[in-house]
Formats: C-alpha cells, sequence, structure tokens
C-alpha cells in the first residue's frame, strides 16, 4: 500500500490523537483522505479516534474497510476487538483477538485483553496464564487479583509480600492488601492509603445555574453508552468527557481542580504514599452516568485514577439511604471469609462533590423514585 501523504502529516496527525485533540485530528485526517483514502495510517487513525470518542460502530466500519485492504492488519484487528469488547460482546471480541495472535503470537496487548475477557467472565486460572504471558500494563495486579479471587490466599500472600519493597503506589494492589487485612485479619503493610475511609471529602460547588445548564447540555449529548456490567438500570458514557471541545466541560475541569486543591490541603500531611507522591501534572478523565429507577452501581474501584471523585447534578428523593454513596473495603466479589467489613454511607444533595483515593470501594445505594445523574471523575498521575 503506497501512503501518499507526507510524514509531517503523519506525525502532526499521532501527535493530536495523543494529546487528546481529537476534533483537530479528524480535520486533518478527513482533509488527507481526499488525497489518499485507502491510507491504512489515515484509517486507522479515524476508527481510533472514533473508539475513543465512545462511536463505536463507525469505529467497527471504519476497521472493516482496512481489511478488505489488508486481512492481517494487526491495528485494526485490534480496534474491532477493542470496540466489540466495549459493547459488551466479549465472545465476538475474543475470536478477533485470537485471530491477532495466529498473526503475533507474542503480542503483548492482545494477550492482555484475552486474559481480561476470561476474568470478566469469572475464569480466572485461564486469565492467570494470559496475563502472565502477556507482562503488559497492570498484569502482576490481576495476577494477584486472580490468586485472591480463587481464593489462594498463600500465594496472593506471597506475591503481596513481593511488592512491600517497590513503590507502594498501585491502588489496585492497595484495595487488595486491605481487603485481605479484614478478610484474613492480618496487618496492611501496604503504604498507599492505609486507612481509606478517613480521606473522603465532600463540598458543595454552589452554583444552581452551573447545574441546570449542564444537565441541559447533558440532555443534548448524542453519545453511545459505554458496556458496563457493574451498574444496573442506568447509562455511562464511553470516552472521556473532557475531551470534548465544549466551555460547560471546560468550566467544570477548573471547578474540579479547585476541589481537588482544597482536598489536598485539608491532607497534605497525612503521611502515607497517596499524599507524599500526589501528582505533580494531573490529567483528568470524566464520565456521565444515569441512573433511573431502581439503579444502582455495584461497589468498585478506580485502578487508573488516583484520586476520584463524583459532582452530583440530579438525585432522587431522600428515603433512608436510596441513592447515597457507600465506602467500603469489600467489592468486586472478593471471597470473604466472614462479614465484619467497615463501610460508611454518605449523604447527598445536589452540587455536591465527593472526593476519595481511587483505592477505595463505593457504590450506588439503590433507589427508587426519578432519575439520578452525575459526573464521575479520576485525577490521572
Ligand atoms: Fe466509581
Amino acid at each position: 500500500m503506497t501512503e501518499k501523504i507526507n510524514q509531517n502529516i503523519i506525525n502532526k496527525i499521532a501527535y493530536l490523537i495523543k494529546s487528546g485533540n481529537l476534533s483537530a485530528a479528524k480535520k486533518d485526517i478527513n482533509y488527507a483522505l481526499k488525497k489518499d483514502s485507502n491510507s491504512i495510517f489515515l484509517l486507522n487513525s479515524l476508527s481510533l479516534i472514533f473508539f475513543k470518542e465512545g462511536k463505536l460502530n463507525e469505529s467497527i466500519d471504519i476497521s472493516k474497510k482496512i481489511l478488505l485492504l489488508d486481512d492481517n492488519n494487526v491495528d485494526a484487528l485490534i480496534n474491532i476487538g477493542n470496540s466489540l469488547k466495549e459493547k459488551g460482546e466479549s465472545k465476538s471480541a475474543l475470536k478477533f483477538f485470537l485471530k491477532i495472535l495466529e498473526i503475533d503470537k507474542s503480542n503483548e496487548y492482545v494477550n492482555y485483553n484475552i486474559a481480561m475477557i476470561f476474568y470478566d467472565a469469572k475464569e480466572f486460572n485461564k486469565a492467570f496464564e494470559f496475563f502472565k504471558l502477556s507482562k503488559y500494563a497492570d498484569f502482576n495486579e490481576k495476577m494477584m487479583q486472580c490468586k485472591y479471587k480463587i481464593g489462594h490466599f498463600e500465594e496472593f500472600n506471597s506475591m503481596l509480600n513481593n511488592e512491600i519493597n517497590k513503590p507502594n503506589i498501585s491502588r489496585t494492589i492497595s484495595s487488595l492488601s486491605a481487603h485481605a487485612s479484614v478478610n484474613l485479619k492480618q496487618k496492611d503493610k501496604y503504604k498507599f492509603c492505609n486507612n481509606p475511609l478517613d480521606f473522603i471529602y465532600k463540598k458543595n460547588i454552589d452554583n444552581h445555574r452551573f447545574i441546570k445548564e449542564l444537565i441541559e447540555k447533558i440532555d443534548k449529548m448524542e453519545i453511545d453508552n459505554r458496556n458496563q456490567d457493574l451498574l444496573k438500570n442506568g447509562e455511562q458514557t464511553a470516552g472521556n468527557i473532557f475531551e470534548k471541545a465544549d466551555k460547560h466541560f471546560s468550566s467544570l475541569k477548573e471547578i474540579i481542580f479547585e476541589a481537588i486543591n482544597v482536598y489536598y490541603k485539608k491532607f497534605q500531611d497525612e503521611n502515607n504514599e497517596f499524599i507524599r507522591q500526589w501528582p505533580k501534572s494531573k490529567n483528568i478523565n470524566g464520565w456521565i452516568i444515569n441512573m433511573s429507577e431502581n439503579g444502582f452501581l455495584k461497589p468498585h474501584i478506580h485502578e487508573e485514577g488516583w484520586i476520584s471523585g463524583t459532582l452530583y447534578l440530579k438525585l432522587p428523593k431522600k428515603i433512608n439511604d436510596q441513592g447515597k454513596i457507600k465506602f467500603g473495603i469489600h467489592g468486586y466479589d472478593y471471597p470473604k471469609l466472614h462479614d465484619d467489613f467497615p463501610s460508611k454511607t454518605v449523604s447527598l444533595d445536589e452540587g455536591d462533590i465527593i472526593m476519595f483515593p481511587s483505592s477505595l470501594f463505593h457504590e450506588t445505594i439503590p433507589f427508587q423514585e426519578e432519575k439520578r445523574i452525575c459526573v464521575a471523575f479520576d485525577i490521572n498521575p
């Protein structure tokens, strides 16, 4: 395949995508496609952008076009696999990923994705082996999760001991270590954030007009919804809402960064890695969660965040604990040897922004009336 576009354009597009400037990248791609409509690079870039924007069907369509030009194109196969997985079609995604291993057996990223599909299907032994092959991203943490989930606590503890001498900054290991300390009645030796329930902080942004405008904007937004196994009777947007060129989301970003600074000032003297290694450069990733009657979100942590939070735009009627956020040490169906796990339930008002270490489990208590709309975010190091 001959590429008729020059290297400068290729570099520029790759840079724009990497820095999150997706609309500018798309503009350049569409312009360049007029010169070379069969450029694999341009089509793969476009497919990736659609994926990042949550336009999963468009992403698949473009990648299928690439496969007509080059049926073994690994990037296109990966894009399709990722989009199918995101749509919740894991079995179809697995087929695409296994096909890639026929072309490139040691592809780390693909081995990892296959491991994740087995992990989600609760096939932890198979998942463990693919994570081990992958050596990709958080494969080590995932291997520990597999051992813990199967209940092989001795093997888990020996893996955990190996981690203590490394920088104690993994949110996943922190949550596992906290769980194991309660579950197995052992010391929590992992020093990311030992008592995460003490690090929950809430403040109200006190700006009704802004909240109202944000709700109106969200109502009008057209976006494919991400598959979210943890979420019941609700929808969650795909992609990063802060990557949109939009004045409300830009203002919201500033409001969140201000709140994060207040949070840091409050806890700055605490002696743990969560505060000591506080990220100097901060990236924000955000998504909208829209829940209707009987909606709830199962306990989870935000592995990729450092500090996480939620801004509440619309809440259901206050009946008992309905619609409140509950924090705790237990989640992800980790095996429990007893039920004595600490938790904290926090009541919420519209305009509240709540922040907590990303290693802390949290869930939404099911509610019966009306809607609950919030913007969740992670500050990533
Ligand atoms: Fe969350």
